[in-house]
């Protein structure tokens, strides 16, 4: 297989060059004879992902990212008290893993802020851990922490690097959850709003890109429908992970009503407080996937549909128009809150970009029988199934579909008004045993970024992409035995040393002006001129 696999990619760029002298026609027949070869041998490649980064505006932003728990480790130190994360890994949810460690990104940034200049990014996305700032979540700044986040954005800025912020990404202070249930509360706007202003004050004449809540579509729905991530609520019939607290008919939608409110709440703040003196923008991310219909009928595709307006529309049409779907009110009547008019209007217009977080497609198929029932969660309100799920739980590399992620940023401009948008976060999935040969997830990048441009050439408000992850990370589900790194690292060594795995270096060549054929990207295993990443660490 993968001598085929070498073969074919070869036989391709011999044609590419072809190509390049032949008439359209021949071109054609040719193209489509490669195409179905590669089918054939089931070798994902498009001719058209061939291109450069001389392709894409000089102000596109090309980075990576991570996030706080996952990294930092030194979950215990300097005042940091535990998040609703720390509390989840504890109770075992992560195939036993913690962050206690993680990557020891807290001790080790300067060594990561080298990497990051080595692979030549323009941007590095991360978040800030709020009870590390904020110990307890509300009350006096932790100076340490305070320290901590000034260190490492000093350590981006004086390399050339842009931080790219995230204030809350599924970690929440415990002590918050414990105080008055989180998010299930109105009390969390007021903290987090001022949480946010600490965040703009301290870091905003630096930090010019804010993201407020990371996927709360699918932390409201993970997190109080099926109760697969913390705080871990949920009720019977709708549990994945059996949880003894939660009432999953109606806590998704009141979590994501106060987030959007906490959300609003803080970009309220900075345009009123921040802005003029800081010029930055504040935006929210959120879970995008493509959707097959399960068969080729009106109701499956229909059903589509309503998926995308539960997941995406609840979200944005709030954002755009200051309500809820007219769908997701009808179906869930009571159990959706109602904006007040105050409300609505603080929550209409309170984004400057929107952060696209896309990994893999769903297949989608009607099930328009569960309205029928009286007890019902998010799903069973939308009428519709999302199958194969498993793709999200388990540790298998994700199908590749490109063409969703142009789905998403269409959809994005014909229906939500094309904002302006930052790929927050696409990777491939490996086991974090794999090899450092990550050929397929050099095939993912290279098609998705391919995918990008196509989107932007047809008119999609796209201003930068992050590879998620910079290294394999502490994962929300699989703990530590998959992983989305450019570098991975090491966990036997008491050092954690980092590693480029082969997308690093595909990267590097990519952000540096190479064209992204594939056969550059396996030449590359043996291009010395790379060796300096290698030795950055020995
Ligand atoms: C956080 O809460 C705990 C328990 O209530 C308390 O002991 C501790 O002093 C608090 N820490 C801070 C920094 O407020
Ligand atoms: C969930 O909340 C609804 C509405 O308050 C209530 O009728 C139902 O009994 C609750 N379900 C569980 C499992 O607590
Ligand atoms: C998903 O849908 C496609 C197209 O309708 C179908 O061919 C495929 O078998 C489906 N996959 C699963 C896992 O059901
Ligand atoms: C990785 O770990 C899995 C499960 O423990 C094992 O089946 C597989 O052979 C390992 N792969 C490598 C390359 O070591
Ligand atoms: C390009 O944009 C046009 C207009 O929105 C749309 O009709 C077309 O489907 C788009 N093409 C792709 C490949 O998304
Ligand atoms: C980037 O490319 C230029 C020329 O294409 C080359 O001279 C330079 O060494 C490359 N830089 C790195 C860091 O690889």
């Amino acid at each position: 297989m993968q001598y085929t696999f070498e073969a074919l990619i070869k036989l391709r760029t011999q044609i590419l060059v072809l190509l390049i002298i032949m008439k359209p026609e021949t071109c054609f027949v040719l193209s489509l004879l490669l195409s179905i070869l590669c089918l054939a041998v089931g070798v994902h490649v498009r001719v058209g992902d061939d291109y450069s980064r001389s392709d894409f505006p000089v102000d596109f932003v090309f980075g990576s990212g991570t996030s706080a728990y996952q990294v930092e480790g030194a979950a215990n130190e300097d005042g940091r008290t535990p998040s609703i994360w720390d509390t989840f890994a504890y109770a075992g949810f992560a195939r036993g893993g913690n962050g206690d460690v993680a990557c020891d990104t807290y001790h080790k940034y300067k060594e990561d802020a080298k990497l990051m200049v080595e692979t030549g990014l323009d941007a590095y996305r991360f978040s800030i851990s709020w009870s590390r700032l904020i110990p307890n979540g509300t009350g006096p700044v932790n100076p340490k922490g305070l320290q901590y986040y000034n260190n490492l954005i000093n350590e981006l800025i004086s390399n050339g690097i842009q931080p790219h912020v995230t204030l809350h990404n599924f970690d929440l202070p415990q002590a918050l959850e414990d105080d008055y249930e989180g998010w299930l509360s109105r009390d969390v706007i007021k903290d987090f709003t001022n949480y946010a202003d600490v965040c703009f004050r301290e870091f905003g004449d630096r930090v010019k890109y804010w993201a407020t809540v990371n996927e709360p579509n699918i932390f409201a729905t993970g997190s109080y429908d099926q109760g697969i991530s913390p705080p871990q609520r949920c009720s019977p019939p709708f549990c994945i992970i059996a949880s003894s607290k939660g009432n999953s008919t109606f806590e998704p939608y009141l979590a994501a009503h106060h987030m959007l409110l906490a959300h609003s709440s803080a970009v309220r703040l900075y345009r009123r407080k921040y802005r003029e003196q800081q010029h930055g923008f504040v935006g929210i991310s959120l879970y995008t996937f493509g959707t097959v219909p399960q068969t080729n009928t009106e109701k499956d595709r229909a059903a589509c549909e309503r998926i995308r307006t539960f997941y995406i529309g609840w979200f944005m049409e709030p954002l755009l128009h200051g309500d809820y779907p007219k769908l997701m009110k009808e179906n869930a009547g009571a159990r959706i809150p109602a904006f007040t008019v105050r409300e609505s209007e603080q929550v209409k217009g309170s984004f400057d970009f929107i952060g696209i977080i896309h990994y893999s497609k769903f297949n989608v198929s009607d099930n328009s029988d569960a309205l029928k029932t009286t007890v019902r969660d998010f799903n069973a309100d939308s009428g519709a199934r999302l199958l194969a799920i498993e793709d999200i739980l388990g540790d298998t590399e994700y199908p590749m579909a490109p063409w969703a992620l142009q789905e998403v940023l269409e959809t994005f401009k014909t229906l939500y008004g094309n904002p302006p948008m930052f790929i927050h976060e696409n990777g491939q999935r490996t086991a974090s045993n794999a090899s450092l040969d990550d050929v397929s997830r050099v095939e993912y990048m290279q098609a998705y970024i391919g995918s990008t441009l196509d989107s932007l050439r047809n008119g999609s408000n796209v201003k930068g992409y992050f590879v998620w992850s910079f290294m394999d990370a502490f994962e929300l589900l699989d703990g530590y035995k998959s992983g989305f790194g450019l570098y991975s690292v090491d966990r036997n060594d008491p050092e954690l040393r980092r590693y480029p795995k082969l997308s690093a270096k595909w990267y590097k060549q990519f952000l540096n002006g190479s064209r992204t054929s594939l056969v550059g990207a396996i030449e590359l295993k043996e291009d010395s001129s790379l060796a300096s990443l290698e030795n950055s660490f020995q």
